[in-house]
């Protein structure tokens, strides 16, 4: 019997309508528009409204997927959901969608490996899709967190950065056994843990409390970077992963038609590029428009490429990322 192989057989998107530009951040702290475009490439990002969440952005995003795919909730078998910025402690994002898409009484797994949220649940739901345990997977990548910068000077170097938004996608079964997931490799090390991290509130020995008014005189709840570890390391990384998945299919650098690196930062992007020695129309990037929207970076930017026409059948296209953790992973697959 033939192999069955994955695919991503819808993607959808959403983003919140407010638009907070370089300049709109220049108002609340130090900071200016040539700064941040020098050092990341964002012109812009998208906040939420007063009345979004994050599951109500994957909600948006799944149904668009949905739409894509021209399938029904019900056809949903199984839930996969990335995020590092949950709407509630606990349950994960996941039921909240279960409950509200439609779907049966599925399973919702949550992840949490933050800006490579997205290619390890692509390789989760790869895997469930060639084991037959699940057909049609949908696969959330949603981020709000605009409600967890520190909106002042202090926290300037990491809140220029990020972007809330959401992106999802259908996996199944390819109808053909020549496109879809060809192979994937994800890693972790933690080592860095606390290199791009948010430590608090938790549950760690150090902390008398889950949250404390001491904690929160602290500051201790903002997310903190040492941002030229997590560029060097981020650089390092992201080549040799996809060379490593490369290796795999005994392919090369000149096999990818389209690369979609995460959007952490487009001089990363350009570093990785230049490793490759990749041509720099191959590489699709959105993080102008939208800053660093974590596990929701891959399926927007891989949706706005496709809009762009930049996506077509039988295309090699390359989907890498790497983040908090350290965690990192690339997915090879044709369109
Ligand atoms: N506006 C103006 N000045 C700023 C800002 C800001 N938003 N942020 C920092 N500065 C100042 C600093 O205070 C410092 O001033 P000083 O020289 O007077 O002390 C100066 O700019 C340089 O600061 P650095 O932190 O050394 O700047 P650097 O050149 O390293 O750039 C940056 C910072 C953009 C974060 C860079 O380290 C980087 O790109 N790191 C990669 C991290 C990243 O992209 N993370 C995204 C999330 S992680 C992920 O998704 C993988």
């Amino acid at each position: 019997m033939a192999e069955v192989r994955s695919r991503i057989l819808g993607l959808g998107g959403y983003l919140p309508p407010n638009v907070v530009t370089n300049h709109d951040l220049a108002k609340i702290m130090d900071t200016s528009h040539d700064w941040i475009v020098e050092r990341s490439g964002i012109e812009e990002r998208r906040w939420v409204g007063p009345d979004e969440g994050n599951y109500d952005m994957g909600l948006k995003a799944a149904r668009a997927a949905l739409e894509d795919a021209q399938m029904e909730a019900d056809e949903i078998d199984c839930i996969i959901y990335a995020t590092l910025s949950p709407d509630h402690y606990f349950p994960g994002c996941g039921v909240f969608v279960q409950r509200d898409l439609g779907a049966g009484d599925v399973p919702a797994f949550d992840i949490r490996q933050q800006c490579s949220g997205f290619v390890y649940g692509l390789q989760m739901a790869d895997a469930f899709v060639r084991a037959g345990q699940y057909k049609k997977i949908l696969l959330i990548g949603s981020e709000v967190h605009s409600r967890a910068l520190d909106k002042t000077t202090r926290g300037r170097t990491i809140t220029v950065l990020f972007g809330d938004g959401a992106g999802a996608a259908i996996i199944g079964p390819s109808d053909d056994p020549e496109r879809g997931i060809l192979a994937s490799r994800m890693h972790s090390n933690g080592s860095e843990a606390e290199a791009l991290w948010m430590g608090y509130p938790g549950m760690a020995p150090q902390y008398e409390n889950f949250v404390s008014p001491e904690g929160l005189e602290q500051a201790l709840q903002y997310p903190t970077m040492e941002g030229q570890k997590v560029f060097k390391t981020a650089v390092k990384r992201m080549p040799e992963v996809i060379n490593e998945t490369l290796d795999d299919l005994g392919m090369s650098v000149g096999d990818i038609d389209l690369l979609i690196p995460h959007q952490a930062n487009l001089r990363i992007n350009e570093m990785v590029g230049k490793l490759l020695r990749i041509d720099p129309a191959k590489v699709h990037n959105n993080i102008q428009h939208l800053g660093n929207t974590t596990a929701a970076t891959i399926p927007l930017c891989l949706a706005d490429a496709r809009e762009q026409g930049k996506v077509n059948p039988g295309d090699l296209v390359c989907a890498v990322a790497f983040g908090a953790g350290f965690t990192w992973g690339s997915v090879l697959m044709r369109w």
